[in-house]
């Protein structure tokens, strides 16, 4: 497996994929991997010639510097899984290689609307972090595929428009929410959580999942406001700080509305120093 750390080794890489014409998929991450990283690994084997999966943790996406310095990494372990699953490339740089200039100084992405609601307001900056990582990578990389989680949906939004209004020439593949048995999406900041605020958590997706189906019943939108409310409580009861809780269109985030077809309801909850998100879409009958 070829640890990539510096960007001449890495386009020395990427052009010799390139001249024999083989289809290159990106995974982008954060490290500390989980069976949700995992599962967008292989489907990005399956898809292309070769996979590069990328581990950096963005500073430019955190808008706290406690949460950056308290986020896992487990370098060794992640090698080990990846190198299992017969990944060819891991693209690690440093902070140094990929902002020479320093954070003040690179020229950042924002993307206007997608990203001022929900997780764009509770971390101010954080998407534009993330659209500038994600440029820079394509345009390290030059994927044919990038692959990335519904976990983070907004996140996915973002980057879908990213690729349309900047016009890369990526196809951009999502996949669904890996879970554990009790429903928790695994997430790198689950290693946080003491026993029993992992017991609790477990809570957020039963709630996102009765709020699916309350909202599935005749005359939803009238009730909408008292399903959100009773499940706010819900959540308060089970000592899960809710952040935001909402149920929207899945196709743009605004709110549900005549002809809306899929619908996505998304949280974010602080369970002690933990800020967990999740979200499960659904299908949404036409109104009578
Ligand atoms: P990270 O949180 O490491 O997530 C990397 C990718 O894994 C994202 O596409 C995310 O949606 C996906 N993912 C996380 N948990 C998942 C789960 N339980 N099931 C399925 N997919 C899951 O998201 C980031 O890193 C960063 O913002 C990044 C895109 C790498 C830019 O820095």
């Amino acid at each position: 497996m070829n640890i990539i750390e510096q960007l001449r080794p890495l386009r020395a890489q990427i052009n010799q994929w390139r001249r024999n014409q083989q289809s290159i998929a990106l995974v982008p991450t954060m490290g500390h991997l989980h069976d949700g990283h995992l599962a967008l690994v292989k489907h990005a084997k399956a898809k292309a010639d070769h996979v590069i999966v990328s581990i950096f943790v963005n500073p430019l996406q955190f808008d706290n510097a406690d949460d950056l310095k308290r986020y896992p990494s487990s370098l060794a372990s992640d090698l080990q899984k990846l190198s299992a699953l017969g990944v060819e490339a891991i693209f690690r740089p440093t902070v140094d290689e990929l902002y020479p200039l320093g954070m003040a100084l690179t020229p950042k992405i924002h993307i206007p609307a997608l990203g001022d609601e929900f997780c764009g307001a509770h971390r101010p900056g954080h998407f534009t972090g993330v659209a500038t990582i994600v440029s820079k990578l394509f345009n390290l990389i030059e994927p044919n595929i990038a692959v990335f989680g519904r976990k983070d949906y907004q996140q996915l939004l973002i980057i879908q428009r990213l690729v349309s209004e900047l016009n890369f020439d990526v196809e951009i593949q999502a996949l669904d929410t890996v879970r554990a048995e009790d429903g928790l999406a695994l997430s790198s900041r689950n290693v946080h959580l003491s026993t029993e605020e992992r017991h609790l958590a477990s809570q957020l997706y039963a709630t996102l999942k009765h709020i699916a189906v309350e909202a599935k019943q005749p005359q939803r939108l009238d009730n909408l406001a008292t399903i959100l409310a009773q499940a706010a409580t819900h959540l308060g009861q089970s000592s899960l700080e809710v952040e935001y809780l909402d149920l929207r269109d899945a196709s743009d985030l605004q709110a549900v509305r005549a002809g809306t077809s899929h619908a996505i309801a998304l949280a974010a909850v602080r369970i002690g120093k933990v800020r967990l998100i999740d979200n499960i879409l659904f299908e949404l009958p036409p109104e009578p």
